[in-house]
C-alpha cells in the first residue's frame, strides 16, 4: 500500500488528516506527530522565510504562514540529520516548480511509476488522502509549485473547459494547506479550437479572448501560478504560424494573466525536428539561442522562459545551456528532468545531485529566476518507480532552497530521513548513489556523445538508432573518427559561450574529456590526456561501467531495506546490470567495427 511507502517521510505519520485548511495547521499537526516542542510567531508579511531559534528545551519558529510550515519540515528534518538550519532562511528561488507531464487519459509522457496520480479517463481522478500526501512530499522539500498537464497538451479544450474547472479548483485546495500552488499548461491555438478564426497574438480579438480565458481560470483557483506553454515546439502550435516572434506570443498571454498576479512561462525547447541527417550545418544545440539570444530584453516582466539545462534534451552530460549564460534581460527558470527518459527510466540508478551540481556551477545559480523539474512521479505504491528515485524529488526541492549544496549533504539527508541504516550502511548507500550517474554514464554515452539510445523508448543502447532520422540528433561515427566539431571551423556552436568558456571547449587538449566528442570530431587514435587513445578510452569506459553496475548489487543485497523497497530494488538491479552488459557489448562493438582497433587488454568484444 502506497499508505506505508513514506519514501524521506519516515519519520512523519500517516495519513494526513483532511481537517488541515492552512499551512499554520499543517505545520501544528506535522510538529505535534512529530514529537517536537516548538511554537511559532507568525509573521504578517513574512512569505515563505523562517526562522528556528532554540528556546527552552524546544523551538520558535519565526515566519510567514507557510514559511512556518517550511520551518517545520526543517526543523523535523535538522533534528534527524543534526543540523536545525541556524538564521533566517529563505528559499533562493521563488519558483520551483515540478511539471507533471500527465495526459488526461492517465497516461505519463515518459513516466516511469506508472500511471497518472490525479488523471484518468479524461478528468481528474484521484484519492484525495493520497494528495494531500503529495502536497506534503512536495512542501516538506521545498517545491511550491504543481504543474498539472502535460507540456504537450493533447487535448486542450478538456483542460480549460469551463466543465472543468471546478474539478481544478478542488485539486488546487487539497494542496493549498501545503504552500503548493497549480500551474497549467495552454495550447496557443486554444482561440481557435473554440471558433476563433485565428490565434495570432497580435490579433486584438484574440488578445481579448485570452483575458477571459484568464479571468473564468483565476475566478475557480485565485491563486493559480501561471501558464505554461510548450510553442512552435515538436509540431506544437506558435506565433511563427502568424510571422509573430516568441516574444510577441508571450507577451500577449503574460498580458492575459498579469491582472491575477499570474507568470506565463514560456519553454525555450525550440529546434528544427525535421532536419536532414546529411545536412551538416543545421547543428541543433545551436537552435534555442539563435532564437532567443535576438529577443533578450523584449519580454514582459511576468514571462519566465524556461530553458533545459543542456543544449539538447536531457542526456547523461551536456555542457551548460548556452542560453542560461546568454540572455541578462530576461527572466530564465532552469528545466531539470526527474523522469528519467534518457537516464535509465527509474530502472537504473542514477542519482542527480552530481549532475545538478555542474549545472547550477556551470551557469551561475543567480541566472536563473526560478527551477522547473519534470516530474518522476505516478501511481505506482512507492511513487516513483523505483524506491531510490524519490531521492531526485526531494533533491530538486532542496536545490531550489539551497543551490549551493553539496551533492553528498542532499544524498546522504535523504537516505537518513528514508531509511534506519548502520553508519556504514548508510556510508555505502550515500557512496553508491553519488556515485551511480558516472557509472551510468561509462556504460552508456561517454566523453559527450549523446543519443545512442533506441529510438522512442530512449531505453537501450542503439549506436545509429538517432543517426539518420529527422531529429538533429547525430555522432556521426565512421571508420574515420567519431563526433561533431562544435567549434568555429565547424558548426560554429562553440561561439554561442562566453570567451573563457569558449576558449576552453574549442581546444581538444583543454576541453574537458568528458565533453570532448561533444565539442570535436577525433581521430579513433587520437590521444587523451592521460595518454590513452580514444577508442581505447570508448573500450575501458563501457568495461568499467559495466562492472561498477555488477558490484552495486552485493552493496544493495546487504542493506536492511524495508521488504518491498528490498524486493524492488534488487529486481531493479538486475534490469541495470542486464541494460549495462548489453550497453558495453553493442557499443563495444559498434566502436570495434568501425575502427578496427583490438582492445589493448583483450577483453572479449562481442560480435
Ligand atoms: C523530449 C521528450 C518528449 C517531450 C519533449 C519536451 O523530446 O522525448 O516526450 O515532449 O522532450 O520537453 O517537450
Amino acid at each position: 500500500m502506497w499508505q506505508e511507502r513514506k519514501t524521506w517521510l519516515t519519520r512523519l505519520p500517516l495519513p494526513v488528516p483532511e481537517t488541515l485548511k492552512t499551512p499554520l495547521e499543517a505545520a501544528e499537526f506535522e510538529i505535534g506527530q512529530a514529537g517536537v516542542r516548538a511554537a511559532f510567531t507568525v509573521e504578517k508579511d513574512g512569505g515563505e522565510s523562517y526562522e528556528i531559534l532554540p528556546v527552552d528545551g524546544g523551538y520558535r519558529i519565526t515566519g510567514g504562514e507557510t514559511g512556518i510550515l517550511f520551518g517545520a519540515y526543517a526543523l523535523i528534518r535538522g533534528l534527524t540529520t543534526g543540523c536545525v538550519p541556524a538564521g533566517r532562511q529563505k528559499p533562493f528561488y521563488p519558483l520551483r516548480m515540478l511539471n507533471g507531464w500527465d495526459n488526461m487519459d492517465g497516461t505519463v509522457e515518459r513516466g516511469y511509476a506508472g500511471r497518472s496520480m490525479w488523471f484518468e479517463g479524461g478528468r481528474f481522478d484521484y484519492e484525495p488522502a493520497r494528495v494531500r500526501q503529495l502536497g506534503r512530499m512536495l512542501a516538506s522539500c521545498g517545491v511550491n509549485v504543481l504543474c498539472v498537464n502535460n507540456v504537450n497538451v493533447h487535448q486542450p479544450a478538456q483542460h480549460l473547459t469551463d466543465t472543468l474547472l471546478p474539478d481544478l479548483a478542488r485539486f488546487a485546495a487539497l494542496l493549498r494547506p501545503f504552500g503548493v500552488r497549480l500551474m497549467i499548461c495552454i495550447d496557443f491555438s486554444l482561440p481557435m479550437q473554440e471558433g476563433l478564426p485565428t490565434a495570432d497574438p497580435l490579433d486584438e480579438q484574440v488578445q481579448a479572448w485570452w483575458k477571459e480565458r484568464a479571468k473564468k481560470i483565476w475566478a475557480a483557483v485565485p491563486d493559480l501560478a501561471g501558464f505554461l506553454v510548450k510553442a512552435d515546439s515538436e509540431h506544437r502550435p506558435g506565433p511563427n504560424t502568424y510571422g509573430r516572434t516568441h516574444a510577441e506570443g508571450a507577451n500577449m498571454l503574460a498580458r492575459a494573466v498579469a491582472p491575477f498576479g499570474g507568470v506565463l512561462i514560456w519553454r525555450a525547447f525550440v529546434y528544427n525536428c525535421m532536419q536532414d541527417w546529411r545536412d551538416t550545418k543545421t547543428d541543433r544545440p545551436r537552435a534555442a539561442y539563435d532564437l532567443y539570444k535576438p529577443l533578450d530584453g523584449q519580454f514582459d516582466g511576468n514571462v519566465i522562459v524556461q530553458v533545459k539545462y543542456g543544449p539538447f534534451d536531457f542526456q547523461v552530460r551536456e555542457p551548460v545551456s548556452p542560453l542560461l549564460l546568454g540572455m541578462e534581460k530576461t527572466n530564465l527558470a532552469l528545466e531539470l528532468q526527474l523522469a528519467q527518459e534518457y537516464t535509465g527510466h527509474q530502472i537504473d540508478l542514477f542519482a542527480m545531485p552530481p549532475l545538478w551540481r555542474e549545472i547550477f556551477d556551470g551557469m551561475g545559480k543567480e541566472r536563473a529566476k526560478a527551477v522547473a523539474a519534470v516530474s518522476n512521479l505516478g501511481r505506482d505504491e512507492n511513487w516513483t518507480g523505483h524506491p531510490f528515485a524519490a531521492l531526485n524529488l526531494y533533491a530538486f526541492g532542496r536545490f531550489g532552497w539551497e543551490p549551493d549544496i553539496a551533492p553528498e549533504t542532499v544524498i546522504r539527508e535523504w537516505v537518513r530521513l528514508s531509511y534506519d541504516l548502520a553508519p556504514a550502511q548508510e556510508d555505502a548507500l550515500t557512496e553508491l548513489l553519488l556515485s551511480s550517474r558516472d557509472a551510468y554514464e561509462q556504460y552508456t554515452a561517454n566523453l559527450g556523445l549523446c543519443w545512442m539510445v533506441r529510438p522512442e523508448s530512449h531505453y537501450g543502447p542503439s549506436p545509429y538508432g538517432y543517426e539518420f532520422d529527422r531529429w538533429g540528433t547525430y555522432n556521426r561515427a565512421d571508420r574515420n573518427g567519431v563526433g561533431i566539431d562544435r567549434t568555429d571551423a565547424g558548426t560554429g556552436y562553440v561561439s554561442q559561450y562566453p570567451e573563457a568558456l569558449k576558449k576552453l571547449y574549442e581546444n581538444p587538449e583543454t576541453c574537458p574529456d568528458k565533453l570532448l566528442l561533444f565539442f570535436h570530431r577525433l581521430p579513433y587514435d587520437f590521444r587523451m590526456k592521460d595518454g590513452r587513445t580514444l577508442i581505447q578510452r570508448l573500450y575501458d569506459d563501457h568495461f568499467q561501467g559495466c562492472a561498477r553496475a555488477e558490484s552495486m548489487k552485493g552493496v544493495l543485497e546487504s542493506l536492511p531495506l524495508p521488504d518491498a523497497d528490498k524486493r524492488e530494488i534488487l529486481e531493479r538491479i538486475d534490469g541495470q546490470i542486464k541494460n549495462a552488459r548489453e550497453w558495453r557489448d553493442i557499443t563495444n562493438t559498434f566502436f570495434h567495427r568501425l575502427s578496427g582497433a583490438a582492445d589493448e587488454k583483450g577483453r572479449k568484444i562481442y560480435e
